[in-house]
């Protein structure tokens, strides 16, 4: 199923070659073609390749779909760093999707061991980021991570995300850029959109991980991008981006592929 999606995207998706609208096309060169490294990309992938070795078992609470593998209690620090962390080259395109938009607030749900949460901090290191873990030991292995890697100003929030969400968005008062990559199921991925809600405005952009993931990430991100809140929503496989009224583009659903992937 995934990989018919896959081809079916690509066939359909656009490369910045292809692309007319200015916003669109600068999204698509500055995020999608964009390949330089950046001096912090080291220490990231060094703790990653350090995870990736770890045999240390840890308690982990199971509080939604996040990992198909794996439903056991205690969990190997490498195989979450291998099943429940977004790839390198998923972290780095959100590094440059924060320096694309450069927001002042960022939320993120679903920490897990930080990696996300540095490459976002990383590209804007003064903006205010909270991010969302429920499960207390991997929250703590996270800010060990942040710790590590110096990244002061990320803020964790422990708990639900039932509990946690709400006060995240008080904090925030005007919600920026999210990431959502926490509960892949789709009644809670609808009701943490609706939360947000009031917290949103005409720049802000949403970004949901994984819709493809399942049937029912699938039909989530469906009606997600169909609210009358959305004026259009760019896809990009592995993620789903929905931006908001006023702003409006000639169609609602983008599916934007990077030009290394299609060259012509
Ligand atoms: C896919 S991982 C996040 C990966 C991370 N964003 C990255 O790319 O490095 C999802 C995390 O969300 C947490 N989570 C899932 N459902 C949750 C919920 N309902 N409340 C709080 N945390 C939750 C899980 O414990 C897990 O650590």
């Amino acid at each position: 199923m995934l990989f018919s999606a896959l081809i079916s995207f690509y066939l359909k998706a656009k490369s910045s070659r292809q692309l007319k609208h200015h916003f669109l096309r600068t999204f698509a060169k500055e995020v999608l073609d964009d390949d330089r490294y950046y001096y912090s990309f080291d220490l990231f992938r060094t703790l990653k390749a350090s995870l990736l070795q770890k045999e240390e078992e840890i308690e982990v609470l199971d509080l939604g779909a996040g990992s198909r593998k794996n439903n056991s209690n205690r969990r190997k620090i490498k195989e979450i760093a291998k099943t429940s962390v977004s790839p390198d080259w998923q972290c780095q395109q959100l590094y440059y999707m924060i320096r694309h938009f450069q927001p002042k607030t960022i939320l993120e749900m679903g920490t897990s061991l930080g990696m996300s949460s540095l490459y976002m901090h990383a590209a804007a290191p003064k903006a205010q980021l909270l991010s969302l873990e429920g499960s207390p030991e991997i929250a703590q292995r996270a800010r060990q991570h942040f710790q590590k890697c110096n990244a002061q100003n990320i803020q964790l929030l422990e708990g639900e995300f039932s509990q946690t969400l709400p006060q995240a968005l008080e904090q925030i008062q005007k919600l920026d850029f999210a990431f959502l990559d926490g509960n892949h199921q789709k009644a809670p991925t609808l009701a943490y959109f609706e939360a947000c809600l009031p917290y949103l405005h005409e720049g802000s952009v949403l970004v949901f991980d994984d819709i493809y993931w399942s049937k029912e990430m699938k039909s989530a991100w469906e009606e997600l991008k169909a609210r009358p809140e959305v004026s259009f929503s760019i896809d990009l496989f592995w993620a789903g981006l929905l931006f908001f009224k006023p702003l409006e583009l000639p169609k609602k659903d983008w599916k934007l592929i990077s030009n290394r992937y299609r060259p012509w």
